[in-house]
């Protein structure tokens, strides 16, 4: 291990646990809240914003995002430039958003509203906002906003399950 590079990060960001140090980069103008842990080969990009408490898995790809506090995304995300994470919000393994249709005009951005959980795998396609509480069931493509609470899933994700509170038996 650099010890050099150790402490970089523990100075420029006090209270935030990298499991290897040298195996992340984080890039200039990033903020990340105490408590919060970062996986490896994992690269933050400038301008993102993490909350506190988060846990960011390895192998993740953090451009210019904002994520809340509590915020999880686990191994192998890519978190693409202008998407907001609301505070407790899942985000499982493999998941990508997207921020560009290949269609040409402006960026738009998704938006994963607070403790939603999406399924691993799923792929959330620009502009889409998914609700509070709402879950994306795993290998979803999630091509229009899903409404609070709602759970989704399929490719493209539709409301086929009945909505339930987290922890609610199945139906
Ligand atoms: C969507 C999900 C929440 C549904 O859970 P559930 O309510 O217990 O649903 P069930 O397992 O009873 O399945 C209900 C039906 O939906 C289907 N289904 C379940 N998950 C699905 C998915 N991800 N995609 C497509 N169909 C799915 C099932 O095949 C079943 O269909 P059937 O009735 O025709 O057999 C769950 O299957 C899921 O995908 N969870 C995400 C897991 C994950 O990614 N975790 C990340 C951390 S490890």
């Amino acid at each position: 291990m650099n010890p050099a590079m150790e402490n970089d990060l523990a100075r420029r960001f006090p209270g935030v646990h990298f499991y290897n140090p040298v195996l992340v980069e984080v890039q200039d103008d990033v903020v990340i809240g105490a408590g919060t842990r970062v996986g490896s080969f994992t690269l933050i990009h400038a301008g993102a914003r993490i909350g506190a408490g988060c846990t960011i898995g390895s192998h993740c790809n953090i451009h210019r995002a904002t994520l809340g506090d509590r915020v999880a995304v686990q191994t192998g995300c890519h978190i693409t430039r202008g998407v907001v994470i609301e505070e407790d919000a899942f985000i499982g393994p493999g998941v990508i958003t997207l921020n560009d249709k290949l269609r040409g005009g402006e960026l738009s951005f998704p938006l994963i509203g607070r403790g939603a959980r999406v399924g691993g795998g799923s792929v959330i396609l620009p502009g889409v906002a998914v609700g509070a509480r709402a879950i994306v069931g795993a290998g979803s493509v999630v091509t229009r906003d899903v409404p609070e609470g709602a759970i989704v899933c399929g490719n493209p994700s539709r409301q086929r399950l009945l909505s339930r509170a987290p922890g609610e038996p199945p139906q």
